[in-house]
């Protein structure tokens, strides 16, 4: 059956619902093609393609099949458009790395990317040979780095994620017996002003980006999908963003298609603003987690999120901070998530302070230490998924009696529940949160989350 006729079908079914669940607002694109449509990349060049065209241009040879590797004329391109130059990948090229790469020397360098750079797969190789990252295992292909560097055009940087998925599957990154680091695509360390624009990065093994002590990073009209050819390894952990220690982050218009967070800084981020994404099948616009190794003082400060459309996916908007015996501690503050609609998501706003996987005596016993201020959640529109019933929205924050829960507001926040009338859990906050809620051992709560039911995927693909 076709997907349109499917939805029809789906939507007679659900009766009543069909009108109020399902359709996208008017004007948001439904696809890769309606995004490149809604925002098309162009390059800001004055008179040539190039999107400085007075830079002098250098050119490398492209792959001839799959396996010819060019890492090492990528590398000398990069040092030879260094200072003030461009290294040019046309479109229609193809460029296989098949060895790590240390690009940490750049000043002053652009790459117009309308090729595709793609990675081997060989996976034994990579996990023995490319460059290691502490903070949750990662593995890096290549490490960027520098400043002046920007990266922008209509090609692909392809993870080849495919044999990865399909090694990892049924296991997590973070199980201590599992031997598979987190390989990730895109990451860059001691970056200052680096942007990349147009590109479409595609099936990152896991994170797409991972950006450490770097200030002035900007991802403008960029795509991003990990999409699986086989049903039994699907796509795990391909957050679209990660980062730590970054001052001054800027997302406008990107397209996410991921299995994991759409957009989740990690610890130590300031100034951070996002406006415009669409995110489908993701775990939300998360901040952290934050405060997870013993001892370190972690934080997250002055983020706006704004105009972002979230479907299919885990949660809308989320906090999400470590409980447990060795968690570490600091503070969340100053958060704005504003105009998100959503579609089939589970919880539309959800502050979790029991991460990760902690139960709930665990959680009691070894309660976050982590301050969480200043939040608001204001002007969301859509519905959930059913999953948690009526509830909609859960604010759990840490019982411990020095972390505190403050001026955490809710502000035109109209999510719908297809399951009944909406419910909001909360505990834990200081003063309330501007709108009821109830808390978690309240029989209303213990109600809404009983009274599941299910509704279809929201549509993005075009009517055909
Ligand atoms: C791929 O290209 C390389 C370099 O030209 C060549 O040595 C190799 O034989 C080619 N492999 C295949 C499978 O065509
Ligand atoms: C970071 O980059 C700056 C210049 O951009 C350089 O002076 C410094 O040594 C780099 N630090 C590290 C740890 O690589
Ligand atoms: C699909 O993934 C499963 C699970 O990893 C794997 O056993 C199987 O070989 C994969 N199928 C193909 C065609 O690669
Ligand atoms: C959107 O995400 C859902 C959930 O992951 C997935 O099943 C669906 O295929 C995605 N839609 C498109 C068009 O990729
Ligand atoms: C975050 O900043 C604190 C100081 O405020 C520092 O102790 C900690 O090491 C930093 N964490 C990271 C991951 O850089
Ligand atoms: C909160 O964050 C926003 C966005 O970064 C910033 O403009 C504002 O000054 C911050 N407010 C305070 C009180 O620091
Ligand atoms: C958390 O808040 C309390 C009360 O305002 C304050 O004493 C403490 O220093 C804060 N902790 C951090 C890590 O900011
Ligand atoms: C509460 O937080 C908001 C930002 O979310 C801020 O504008 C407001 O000033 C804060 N109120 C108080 C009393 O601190
Ligand atoms: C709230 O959303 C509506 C409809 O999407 C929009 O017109 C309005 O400007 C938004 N309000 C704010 C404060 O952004
Ligand atoms: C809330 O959204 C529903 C549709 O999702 C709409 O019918 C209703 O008017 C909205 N309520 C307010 C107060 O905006
Ligand atoms: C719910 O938990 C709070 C403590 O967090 C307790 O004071 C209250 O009595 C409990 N209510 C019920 C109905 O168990």
């Amino acid at each position: 059956m076709r997907c349109s006729t499917l939805f029809v079908a789906l939507s007679a079914a659900a009766g009543v619902l069909a009108t109020a669940f399902g359709e996208l607002p008017a004007g948001v694109p439904r696809n890769v093609h309606e995004f490149r449509l809604k925002h098309p990349y162009k390059s800001n060049g004055g008179g040539s393609d190039h999107a400085d065209g007075q830079r002098p241009i250098v050119k490398i040879r492209p792959s001839r099949n799959a396996t010819d590797g060019v890492a090492d004329e990528f590398l000398k391109g990069l040092h030879k458009a260094n200072h003030g130059g461009t290294l040019y990948l046309p479109k229609g090229e193809l460029y296989i790395i098949d060895k790590p790469l240390d690009l940490t020397f750049l000043d002053d360098v652009q790459v117009h990317w309308d090729g595709e750079v793609k990675f081997t797969d060989d996976t034994p190789f990579w996990q023995a040979n490319a460059f290691a990252h502490p903070f949750q295992n990662s593995l890096m292909f290549w490490k960027w780095g520098g400043k002046d560097i920007k990266l922008y055009g209509e090609g692909i940087l392809n993870g080849n994620g495919q044999r990865w998925w399909n090694e990892f599957a049924g296991l997590e990154i973070l199980d201590p017996d599992n031997e598979y680091l987190r390989p990730i695509l895109f990451y860059a360390e001691n970056a200052t002003n680096l942007e990349m624009e147009g590109i479409h990065e595609k099936d990152s093994p896991c994170w797409t980006n991972f950006i450490v002590t770097s200030k002035g990073v900007s991802f403008t009209n960029v795509i991003v999908t990990a999409e699986s050819n086989n049903a039994s390894s699907l796509p795990k952990n391909t957050d679209f963003f990660d980062s730590l220690n970054v001052e001054d982050v800027t997302v406008e218009r990107v397209w996410v298609n991921i299995g994991d967070d759409c957009f989740s800084p990690k610890s130590n981020a300031t100034n951070i603003h996002v406006d415009t994404m669409y995110c489908n099948g993701t775990h939300g616009q998360s901040m952290g987690s934050v405060g997870q190794y013993a001892g370190e003082k972690s934080f997250i400060q002055d983020v706006v999120i704004e105009n972002v459309w979230l479907l299919n996916g885990q949660h809308g908007a989320r906090i999400k901070t470590w409980a447990g015996p060795d968690v570490g501690y600091g503070f969340v503050d100053n958060i704005t998530f504003r105009n998100f609609w959503q579609a089939a998501n589970e919880y539309a706003a959800f502050l979790d302070s029991c991460y990760f996987n902690i139960d709930a005596s665990t959680c009691e016993q070894y309660p976050s230490q982590m301050n969480i201020t200043n939040i608001l959640f204001e002007n969301f529109t859509g519905y959930t998924s059913g999953k948690y019933g009526t509830a909609v929205a859960r604010l759990t924050c840490s019982a411990n009696p020095d972390a505190v829960c403050d001026n955490i507001t809710f502000k035109n926040f109209n999510i719908t529940s297809p399951c009944g009338e909406a419910v909001i859990i909360c505990d834990d906050i200081r003063g309330g949160i501007g709108v009821d809620c109830v808390p978690s051992n309240s029989t209303e709560a213990t109600a809404a989350l009983a009274a599941t039911c299910t509704v279809p995927q929201a549509t993005i693909a075009p009517p055909f």
